[in-house]
């Protein structure tokens, strides 16, 4: 399997395992409910059931009592212990046995002999039923005291036991329905969850879908957040300003490619047309060595400009090698503003440098970007201004040069494109240059971790401001102003 196809199904796999991972989620807490109410419902049953049991022996407790205090109460008890031992008393779930102070059964259950022994029986003084197990059954067990009819005395105790077989025939019937309904929950749990959980993503389709359709010309498609969950609103805000900036990134990359086509084209033009002069006719080799010293300025210009563009192109990929040290800017300013100093004198324009500061940099990249910024001030302004370069302190503690000139300054439309490359604001001077001298300030101040801004009134003047950070890794911020 090819690379991007072993992604596509690896991407495929993560999907589908979220869809499983919610759909375990939803069948275990289904069954953990399932299995909370139906343990829940058992042990009340069973608690109702031991409660009722003891109720109805407290109610046989209540009858003897009743019956013993008639005058033939006790052979009336007799009888109906005979009736239950022959079967004849659908009653019979209640054995008891009626013995005096020395233990002597005085009427039983001939059905308890044997099952429910007097030493089974809790002491007469324990008003709770015991459990009890025998012969394969269980039964609720319960001791009171009654009367003797005769000496009137409290000495005659009542061993009253309740067989729970019907009651335990119920309880496990019930829960042989739990564990069918419990069973039958998960088995519908697992489909039903599948579909729920299909159902709860199909936003997440409608979504890939929705970016799928997006191509390289339909980069002004946006998403409309009310189509999707609210949960996805933000994800749809994020994907609309990834498209917002890529938007705007193809535009620049069209624009940059239009324009480094117009800019190589131009040079070439005039080269092609010079070349086809020359070879027109036949020429002194006075003539051919004037055409080719001409065809050297367009050659120097065209390598000029294929110079910033690799620069640029480095700086885009992170590979202009950096050599940081602590540079003393009065001296580095002072070194390019000598280089200037014969342009600035010819042009008529005063070049001063008032700098005191330090700051970490890469020497030939600072020179760099204040040569393109002294160039600029001194191409833009006229005979008689002032170009100034000085130094301050930002507030974070940030080191700033500032060239400063009185020239014809920038309108205020064009001072957010300044730094683009190929961008050239329409000025007062005739200096025609390749645009590309600001936004290589820029990459340069990038590269430093810093930052560079612009103000300028029309007619008036142009500063622009470079920020080192205080720490070559900090990054400082910075904006065009007018
Ligand atoms: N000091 C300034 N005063 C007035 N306009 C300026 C000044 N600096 C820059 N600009 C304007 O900004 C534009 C961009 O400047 P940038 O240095 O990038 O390009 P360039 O000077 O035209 O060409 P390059 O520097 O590549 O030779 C210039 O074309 C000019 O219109
Ligand atoms: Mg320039």
């Amino acid at each position: 399997m090819s690379e991007p196809d072993s992604r596509e199904s690896e991407g495929r796999r993560q999907v589908r395992s979220m869809a499983h991972n919610l759909a375990v989620l939803y069948i275990v807490s289904i069954v953990i409910g399932f299995a909370l109410c139906a343990l829940l419902l058992y042990f009340k049953l069973v608690q109702h059931i031991h409660d009722s049991g003891t109720e109805q022996l407290q109610g046989e407790i209540s009858s003897v009592r009743a019956l013993l205090s008639t005058p033939s109460g006790l052979h009336a008890i007799r009888q109906v212990m005979q009736a239950e031992a022959q079967g004849e008393d659908a009653t019979n779930c209640i054995l008891m046995r009626i013995v005096d102070r020395d233990g002597n059964v005085i009427v039983d259950c001939p059905n308890m002999r044997g099952v429910l022994p007097p030493a089974a029986f809790p002491p007469p003084g324990d008003t709770r039923s015991k459990k009890y197990h025998a012969r394969g059954a269980n039964y609720l067990l319960r001791t009171a005291r009654l009367t003797d009819p005769v000496s009137e005395s409290r000495d005659w105790r009542l061993q009253i036991g309740l067989d729970l077989t019907e009651h335990d025939q119920l309880v496990g019937v019930y829960r042989t329905y739990l564990l069918l309904f419990g069973l039958g929950a998960f088995f519908f749990a697992i489909p039903s969850s599948y579909i729920v959980v299909k159902r709860g993503l199909r936003p997440l389709d409608e979504f890939s879908g929705s970016i799928r359709t997006i191509t390289g010309s339909r980069l002004n498609t946006r998403l409309e957040p009310a189509r999707f969950p609210s949960e996805m609103h933000s994800v749809v805000e994020s994907v609309n300003a990834m498209m917002a900036r890529l938007e705007s990134s193809f535009q620049r990359l069209s624009h940059y490619s239009g324009n480094l086509a117009h800019e190589l084209r131009t040079p070439i033009n005039n080269l092609m047309l010079e070349a086809e002069i020359a070879l027109s006719q036949q020429r002194s080799p006075q003539e051919y060595q004037e055409i080719i010293s001409s065809s050297l300025t367009e050659y120097e210009r065209l390598a000029a400009v294929i110079d910033k563009l690799l620069f640029l192109a480095r700086a885009d990929n992170e590979k202009n090698d950096l050599m940081f040290e602590k540079l003393d800017a009065g001296t580095e300013v002072e070194e390019v503003v000598d280089y200037f100093s014969d342009e600035a004198a010819t042009a008529g324009i005063a070049l001063v440098s008032r700098v005191d500061a330090s700051f970490w940099g890469d020497r030939t990249l600072f020179r760099r970007a204040l040569s393109n910024l002294i160039s600029n001030a001194l191409a833009y302004t006229p005979a008689g201004g002032e170009v100034t370069i000085s130094s301050s302190k930002g507030s974070n503690g940030e080191v700033e040069i500032i060239v400063a000139d009185t020239g014809c300054g920038i309108y205020s439309e064009h001072l957010p494109f300044l730094f683009d490359r190929f961008y050239r604001a329409k000025s007062g001077s005739h200096h025609s240059g390749t645009g590309l001298g600001l936004a290589i300030v820029k990459a340069i101040m990038e590269m430093h971790n810093g930052d560079v801004s612009a103000w300028s009134r029309p007619g008036h003047g142009t500063t622009i401001t470079l920020q080192f950070p205080k720490h070559p890794s900090l990054k400082t911020g910075g904006k065009a102003e007018s």
